[in-house]
């Protein structure tokens, strides 16, 4: 079953999860998008109830976020935690809201589009009043990946991530800060969002070890890929790594396509797409540094050359905010395809 309700062109938008590090940056990516909400509701926990929260030249104020909080509300951008959205589905739903919903809860789900814009917008057409949006690693995978895809199938892909410590939200932020003064002023260090100490460190370990010896966040991005473009046949193989970084996530890619593509083919592929940007000359130090594209919007791509080991092979490096293009920016172009 499809939604049938019309979106208005002014739509009411309520951000669940406001205070927190993405439901922040979905307000300001709302503000400088310039999206036509009639109105803009930020919801968080009875904690925050009473906060104001800049939004341009104005503030807003904090609600507790309960059921009847989206009576009136046309699309609901949540992000407070995978158990928070699946508790407050029924009530979005059926308040006639369309929720796009940040977290893994329903990502997998056959009646839920996972939808990156830029590779899969047709995918908005099927829903019935939920989206997800992928997870923060896969989305600027599939966006470098959606280009060369276009030319020749990616057959396999061999991804290592580098992730931010953003992909924790707030908490695992200040950790990093936190852990980093602790360690220099020589005094004993806190750990608490991750398994172990971050500062100075990496740890190759992002969400749950499954049977099978990879973690969930590698799981992610295999079954969310395959569903993202609709295919089966493109394999990945993931490792995720958190590293002491702030905010962007790095992977490194070699990629196997069913047929040969040149350097020249794939650089003029990345300058055409959209949302990508090249930002490849290495004999002038140039390549994306996650340290330098923070509160950037597109995926950037850099260090491209041939994979010699295998056939059809190419490898190259992308770097993108986790927090704009892997969360809250991908959430509002949702929004924003989803306007008459
Ligand atoms: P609050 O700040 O009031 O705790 P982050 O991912 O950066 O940690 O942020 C999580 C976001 O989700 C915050 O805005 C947080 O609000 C919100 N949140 C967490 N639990 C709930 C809940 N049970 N109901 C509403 N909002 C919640």
């Amino acid at each position: 079953m499809s939604w049938s309700k019309a979106m208005p062109a002014n739509p009411v938008v309520a951000v669940a999860g406001a205070t927190g590090a993405v439901g922040q940056e979905m307000l300001k990516v709302l503000e400088q998008r310039k999206f036509p909400a009639k109105a803009i509701k930020p919801l968080a926990s009875k904690r925050s109830a009473g906060n104001r929260i800049p939004f341009g030249d104005d503030e807003l104020l904090v609600e507790e976020m309960t059921p009847e909080s989206f009576e009136g509300v046309d699309i609901a951008l949540f992000s407070a935690g995978a158990s928070v959205s699946k508790e407050y589905r029924e009530a979005v739903v059926n308040a006639g809201a369309v929720m796009i919903d940040n977290s893994s809860a329903f990502r997998v789900e056959k009646d839920v589009p996972l939808v990156v814009p830029e590779v899969n917008a047709h995918d908005l057409e099927w829903h019935s009043g939920v989206i997800s949006n992928p997870n923060c690693s896969t989305i600027q995978m599939v966006v470098a990946l959606k280009p060369l895809n276009d030319i020749a199938h990616v057959d396999r892909v061999v991804v290592s991530t580098y992730q931010a410590t953003s992909g924790g939200g707030m908490k695992a932020m200040n950790e990093l800060y936190h852990q980093t003064r602790d360690y220099l002023d020589g005094n004993e260090l806190t750990i608490e969002a991750f398994q172990h100490q971050i500062a100075f460190n990496c740890i190759p370990h992002i969400d749950v070890f499954h049977e099978d010896l990879y973690t969930k966040e590698e799981w992610k991005m295999v079954v969310e890929t395959t569903k993202i473009f609709g295919d089966d046949n493109i394999k990945v193989a993931p490792t995720c790594v958190r590293v002491p970084v702030l905010r962007c996530h790095a992977e490194s890619l070699n990629v196997e396509l069913a047929a040969p593509v040149s350097l020249e083919q794939a650089r003029a592929a990345f300058e055409a797409a959209e949302g990508v940007t090249l930002m490849d000359d290495p004999f002038d130090n140039v390549y994306p540094m996650p340290g330098l594209l923070a509160h950037t919007d597109d995926v950037y791509v850099g260090r491209l050359r041939e994979d010699p080991t295998v056939e059809n092979g190419l490898a190259f490096w992308i770097v993108a905010d986790q927090i704009r293009k892997g969360a809250a920016l991908n959430a509002v172009q949702i929004a924003e395809a989803l306007l008459p």
